[in-house]
């Protein structure tokens, strides 16, 4: 691998949440919502940058026992090199640190390459909600103890 490096949000990189967001388009979430979240002061995002490129990011929820993951994103041209797995397990660690335990996520019933992500992390499936996302897909609850 090349020079990568994991950093958390900051003003400075914005650009790499505007590069992301233009490859993520309308699917998923929207910059300014995750800039308002963060700055409510219960969301995190971290960036991966590969070669000082924006390769991915995930942005996740924190409560005082648990955490939710709200979204993991790598770009198509970095994906299948192990990114999104390193983002995850910076995630963990940073979970441990605030002895956050409980992780939860949904995610699309078709997206079977981010399941198989989630259970070779020991995720478990714990329930669905049919009919969750705005196109009328159900989405699969996961959830895992550190
Ligand atoms: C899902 C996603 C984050 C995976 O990123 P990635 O960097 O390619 O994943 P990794 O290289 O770290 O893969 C780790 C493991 O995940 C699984 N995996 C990832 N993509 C997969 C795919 N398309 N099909 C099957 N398994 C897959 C494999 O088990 C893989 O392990 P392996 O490389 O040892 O086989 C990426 O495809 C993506 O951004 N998709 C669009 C956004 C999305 O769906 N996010 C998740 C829901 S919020």
């Amino acid at each position: 691998m090349k020079n990568l490096q994991i950093v958390e949000y900051e003003d400075m990189l914005l650009w790499c949440l505007e590069e992301l967001s233009l490859d993520w388009g309308d699917h998923f979430w929207k910059s300014d919502e995750i800039l308002r979240s963060i700055a409510a002061g219960d969301k995190r995002l971290f960036f991966v940058l590969v070669d000082s490129q924006a390769a991915g990011m995930i942005f996740f929820s924190i409560a005082s026992l648990e955490s939710e993951l709200l979204f993991l994103f790598i770009r198509d041209n970095f994906r299948h090199q192990g990114l999104a797995r390193r983002l995850m397990k910076e995630y963990f660690a940073t979970l441990k640190t605030l002895k956050i335990d409980s992780l939860f996520l949904e995610v699309r019933e078709s997206n079977t390459g981010a399941q198989a992500l989630y259970q070779s992390l020991e995720y478990r499936l714990i329930g669905r909600r049919p009919r969750y996302y705005r196109d009328g897909e159900s989405a699969l609850v996961m959830k895992k103890e550190l």
